[in-house]
């Protein structure tokens, strides 16, 4: 019988993770079956021990729920805890033990790298918001010549600031900022709405890399970042990245990226 595993979180319906490990299994050759499953918002737990307890071998944790999965686990991996941002998106069944990971501080990273051939290490780079996403790649930017983290509440930037002692960032509002950056991750969740966010051209050049964290569409901030020049992505390729890393944390190989991209941009 197929080994199981799932994505849950609430929504769920949207989530293209179960096309994304259907992809990786068929080119792999690997017997999984993969389903969204929607858990109740005060129920994520309880879903998660259903699933223990019926054989699952491992879980993806989406929205809302990537914080409480942190809480829940009975070891987590040294990337999770380290990143500062208390989330967990890969769970792992060891045993009837709950192992947790978090792949998307990786899945960023090699997207930038591997994918759009950007090296980030010596580069000036700028993040656009302070919220849950942003702590989540913190870690993903090791190696940065300097960080700027610029929020609608300066407040928060500051707190983050704060949480990464060891990468002497520095917090700045979006009003504020003057100068021109390598680069720039969206990682705001403004892009849900029809609003723009306050940032002045100066920041994107022809050297820049403008990187939007949300998939699907382009944001008012992607096509800000075209206008002035810059190279832009969206965030298609972390979100297969995170999912290739966590099929390698549970099948032990590691699936080729490129054309599950190419698919899910073509959907
Ligand atoms: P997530 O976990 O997805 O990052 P979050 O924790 O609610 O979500 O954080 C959302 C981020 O987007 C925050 O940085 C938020 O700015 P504030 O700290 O000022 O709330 C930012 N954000 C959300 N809506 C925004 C808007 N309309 N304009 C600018 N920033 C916005």
């Amino acid at each position: 019988m197929a080994d199981k595993y799932a994505v849950i979180g609430n929504p769920i319906a949207h989530s293209k993770s179960p096309i994304i490990h259907a992809a990786f299994a068929k080119q792999t050759n690997q017997d999984i079956s993969y389903e969204a499953i929607l858990a109740p918002l005060d129920g994520f737990e309880a879903t998660v021990k259903d699933l223990i307890a019926r054989g699952y071998k491992g879980a993806n944790v989406t929205v809302p729920f990537k914080f409480k999965a942190y809480d829940i686990c009975d070891s987590k991996s040294a990337r999770a805890t380290s990143s500062g941002s208390g989330a967990v998106n890969t769970l792992i069944n060891v045993n009837g033990k709950i192992h947790g990971d978090n792949t998307d501080g990786v899945g960023l990273r090699n997207d930038i790298e591997r994918n759009l051939n950007f090296q980030i290490v010596n580069k000036h780079v700028l993040i656009l918001g302070a919220g849950g996403a942003a702590y989540g790649v913190m870690n993903s930017i090791i190696g940065a010549s300097s960080i700027t983290i610029a929020n609608r509440t300066y407040k928060n930037a500051l707190d983050l600031v704060m949480a990464i002692k060891d990468y002497d960032a520095k917090a700045s509002t979006f009003e504020s900022l003057e100068k021109p950056y390598d680069l720039i991750i969206n990682a705001t969740s403004i892009g849900l709405t029809e609003k723009e966010l306050p940032i002045p051209d100066i920041i994107f050049s022809q050297h820049c890399l403008a990187y939007d964290m949300m998939y699907g569409r382009e944001t008012l901030f992607m096509a800000q970042a075209r206008a002035n020049g810059a190279q832009v992505a969206d965030g298609s390729g972390m979100l297969v990245e995170q999912a290739a890393q966590a099929f390698h944390l549970w099948r032990g190989i590691r699936p080729e990226t490129k054309p599950v991209i190419e698919m899910i941009r073509a959907l």
